[in-house]
């Protein structure tokens, strides 16, 4: 007998378009996904590659006035294209919760980090004041802030960027979401930093049964703490499959490209770094063929003049979308 695992999100051909001065730009160009309990999910591509966009698109986040968004996306069986602010309302903190790349901009520098978890608390959970207080220490002790009450009354200014991002990461799990979405989480810490909230996001993860979906540029941030991986480009997921399979047995030539292009986890200092040639493509004038292909190497003229969809490489779970793949790592190579 074999069991479905419990899909928490499932995005289904899902757009988001800004209505732009210069025309309808299409930042999220259709895409499909979805996770499971306990998942954890990479999001990987350049910048501009519509990683954010995608990530806020997901929670509801998007302004109202000049954007459009089809397709749907399930969370935890709520529909969100098209929910009321009120609905939201409802999910966000308890389903869902985001943590953005840069920690200043979430927290308000005029208010005490600790009444900007009690908030939270109050108002979504309803908690008498003195037990969002307990809780909030509660928090700050679970994301390993030192002497919890003493930070209580600190303002954001006063801690470090490492700690500030640890204070946001706080405020996100009040609500005990079944969902974080980690948007960047340690770009801009320094390497220690980074890795240290990597590993509380992990630890965290365990801890509460959460699904996190990490959405990062670098490719070795992902390595060792997802299970699957897409890979974004000019909107649309061009790979997508196991961390594993993707890592070794990738068939996108931009894969690849993005690989060669970040430093390799195991040996960071001794790894040439070769730079993607060209620069991203302007999503306003995208042509009806591969987005990469101006830039790919591989490209031939099919390439140029149709869209390749995703396909199977094979292995369980594993797409991509190119006319001209790389060799599988093992088996007979397509063309
Ligand atoms: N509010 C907006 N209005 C118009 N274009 C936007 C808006 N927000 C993002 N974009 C565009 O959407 C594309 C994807 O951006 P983003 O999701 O931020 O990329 P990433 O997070 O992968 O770096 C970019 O071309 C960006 O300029
Ligand atoms: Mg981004």
């Amino acid at each position: 007998m074999s069991t479905e695992p419990e899909k928490l999100l499932v995005v289904e051909d899902l757009t988001t378009t800004f209505a732009t001065p210069g025309g309808p730009l299409p930042a999220v160009g259709g895409i499909s996904f979805n996770i499971n309990k306990n998942e954890t999910l990479g999001i990987v591509g350049e910048s501009g590659s519509g990683k954010t966009v995608l990530s806020r698109t997901i929670m509801g986040l998007q302004p109202r006035t000049n954007v459009t968004v089809t397709g749907s996306v399930l969370l935890n069986g709520h529909q969100i294209v098209g929910a009321s602010e009120n609905e939201k309302r409802k999910y966000w903190g308890i389903d869902v919760a985001m943590v953005f790349q840069d920690p200043m901009t979430s927290l308000n520098p005029v208010m005490r980090i600790g009444k900007q978890i009690d908030e939270s608390l109050r108002v979504r959970l309803g908690m008498s004041r003195e037990a969002a207080k307990a809780r909030a220490i509660e928090l700050l002790e679970l994301v390993g802030i030192p002497s919890p009450e003493r930070r209580y009354s600190a303002y954001p200014g006063q801690l470090s960027g490492g700690m500030r991002q640890r204070v946001v990461i706080a405020i996100a799990l009040a609500c005990s979401p079944k969902l974080l979405m980690a948007d960047e989480p340690t770009t801009g810490l320094d390497v220690t930093i980074q890795a240290q909230i990597l590993n509380l996001i992990d630890e965290l993860k365990e801890r509460l049964h959460m699904s996190v979906i990490l959405v990062t540029h670098d490719l070795g941030v992902v390595a060792t703490r997802t299970s699957r991986i897409i890979v974004m480009y000019a909107g649309r997921i061009v790979e997508i499959g196991d961390t594993r399979e993707v890592f070794t047995n990738h068939r996108m030539p931009y894969t690849r490209a993005l690989l060669e292009s970040s430093p390799k986890v195991t040996n960071p200092s001794h790894t040439r770094l070769i730079a993607i040639p060209g620069r991203p493509p302007n999503l306003m004038k995208l042509s009806a063929g591969c987005s990469f292909a101006p830039r790919c190497a591989y490209a031939t003229e099919r390439c140029h003049q149709e869209r390749p969809e995703l396909q199977s490489s094979g292995a369980p779970g594993h797409f991509f979308a190119c006319w001209n793949p790389l060799p599988a790592s093992q088996g007979a190579p397509t063309s």
